[in-house]
């Protein structure tokens, strides 16, 4: 019970890596707000977690964040804990990258984790909560990619966020820090495996099965090879551990 009595805002909690997020919370004391888009699928997710409860929040919308955030600080109390985890995927050859696709991938990961990471700030410095902000990056935002250069910037992106709202937050107590995680199985995967799919001549699942083989330790991952990470990030035993990027990948951003 590395979390007992901690509250947590989860963003893209609906499904894979978010919702493994929060059923590892909860199995650790905290109460969780599943906050997703898809407002359906969270309020499922959030029926079958102890103590969670769903809330709609677009992170690309400034208003939709902060009625998320005070919708969650109400059903919770407070939040002493955030996980910036919604994202989405996007690839193209530069040659036919648009503008309206690169506004929409650096409106939800780029500039949503940063003014979710803004208004939890604020609501965690107003309260005096020693918080915890938990990023999630990417081994994508370690070095390009040939066909995935928008998600790539935007991860970079990320990681650089983490590094200057770590200096920044820690002077309140709140420390911040990301997870780069390598290639991990899920819904996520199966839309990026059609993506090389279609621009490599892949027959489906042939990308999965290839990238998992290339993984040092043999395998893709799960959305469950993270969670210690994020438990451990959010814990006392983390409090020293400030603006750094901590890649779980199976060996797969040293190979
Ligand atoms: N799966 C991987 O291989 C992998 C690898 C590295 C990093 N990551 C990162 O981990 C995080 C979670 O990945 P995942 O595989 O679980 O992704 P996923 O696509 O399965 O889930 C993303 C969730 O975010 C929600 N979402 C999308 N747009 C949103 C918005 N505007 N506002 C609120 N919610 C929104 C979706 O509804 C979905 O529930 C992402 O930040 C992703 O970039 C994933």
């Amino acid at each position: 019970m590395q979390l007992a009595g901690k509250t947590a805002l989860i963003t893209g909690a609906a499904r894979g890596i978010g919702l493994a997020f929060a059923k590892a919370y909860a199995a650790e004391g905290a109460r969780v707000a599943i906050a997703d888009i898809d407002l359906a699928r969270a309020t499922a997710a959030a029926s079958e977690i102890n103590g969670a409860v769903a809330v709609a929040m677009d992170v690309s919308d400034q208003a939709s964040i902060k009625a998320a955030i005070a919708e969650a600080a109400k059903a919770l109390g407070q939040i002493d804990i955030l996980i910036n985890n919604a994202a989405i995927f996007s690839a193209a050859p530069i040659t036919e990258i648009t503008r309206a696709d690169y506004q929409r991938v650096f409106d939800i990961n780029v500039a949503g984790t940063l003014f979710t990471m803004q208004a939890v700030a604020d609501h965690m410095i107003e309260r005096g909560i020693k918080g915890r902000i938990i990023n999630m990056a990417s081994q994508a935002g370690r070095r390009g990619e040939g066909l995935v250069a928008v998600y790539c910037a935007s991860k970079a992106a990320v990681i650089s966020l983490t590094q200057s709202a770590g200096l920044n937050l820690i002077a309140h107590g709140i420390n911040v820090n990301a997870i780069a995680p390598g290639v991990v199985d899920g819904e996520h995967w199966d839309g990026v495996d059609a993506f090389f799919a279609k621009y490599e001549g892949k027959a489906p699942g042939q990308k999965k099965k290839e990238v998992g083989e290339a993984v040092p330790f043999g395998r893709m991952g799960t959305a469950e090879d993270l969670t210690g990470m994020a438990v451990f990030l959010a814990s006392d035993a983390a409090e020293y551990i400030v603006a750094q990027t901590y890649n779980v990948d199976g060996g797969n951003w040293m190979s």
